[in-house]
């Protein structure tokens, strides 16, 4: 079985697939899925589409390209959907400097009060970093997010980066990248994480894993994410599965 830990199905392009969506990925050996959130007006879905589904969980949190979403008003939200029971972490949130370095302050400040803000709550986050490894790090190791749990999605950095991440504690989230012939920096990463560390993820509907690489991607591909990791890594799959959603239901308290 497989858990993907970060996949944005509750977005338009699924809104007429989504059954078709969870039902492919079952048959893949995806029975689990975590929708996290990016702005305050999609939070209302997700949990919609938590109660509608056993299989679906969610994550409220607004992400570093949306921060201009984030008042107390969408404050507010995240404290009190982060009581829902299917709602497990808060995310996705933290620096991106790679789409708009325009607002750096602003991104830093907003990553730190929902870092708070989750601390609080006593559930982990879910962290998008992008060309912003050393204040993404100095945010988390600051106000001691690894209390609370910490998972690298989308993991970018170096191999000397992801053990700076592995000694404080975090979890390293993995996706269609290392599938990438030319990602030789993401297929390091992936062979030296410990199992113990280590989560899949899609990030669909973007990250296509190879075979489809390209075409949209959805949550039965983190099939292939995790084939790939353990051809690197000279294991089984079904040991890579299970650690990986030992992990997930380890960190984020997914129940059996
Ligand atoms: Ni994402």
């Amino acid at each position: 079985m497989l858990i993907d830990t970060h996949t944005h199905i509750d977005s338009d392009e699924f809104k007429d697939s989504f059954e078709e969506i969870l039902k492919k990925a079952n048959e893949y050996g995806v029975e689990k899925v975590v929708i996290p959130g990016v702005n305050p007006s999609g939070f209302k879905r997700i949990i919609k589409l938590c109660e509608q589904y056993d299989n679906v969980y969610g994550a409220v949190g607004v992400h570093p390209e949306d921060v201009n979403t984030f008042d107390e008003n969408a404050q507010n939200l995240i404290k009190e959907y982060l009581k829902h029971k299917k709602i497990l972490a808060i995310g996705e949130i933290g620096l991106d400097y790679y789409w708009d370095k325009s607002q750096v302050e602003k991104q830093k400040e907003i990553f730190e009060k929902q870092v708070l803000i989750a601390i609080e709550a006593k559930k982990p986050v879910l962290v998008h970093d992008r060309e912003a490894h050393q204040d993404t790090f100095e945010i988390l190791k600051k106000t001691k997010a690894k209390e609370t749990g910490v998972v690298m999605h989308c993991f970018s950095g170096s191999p000397e980066f992801a053990m700076e991440c592995i000694k404080e504690g975090f979890y390293i989230a993995l996706g269609g990248v290392v599938t990438f012939k030319n990602a030789k920096k993401a297929k390091e990463v992936a062979k030296i994480v410990p199992l113990d560390r280590l989560l899949l993820e899609t990030d669909a509907p973007y990250m296509t894993p190879v075979p489809y690489r390209g075409k949209t991607n959805e949550p039965a591909y983190v099939k292939f994410v995790a084939q790939e990791i353990a051809n690197l890594r000279n294991i089984s799959f079904e040991e890579i599965a299970k650690a990986t959603t030992q992990n997930a239901k380890n960190l984020l308290k997914i129940p059996d």
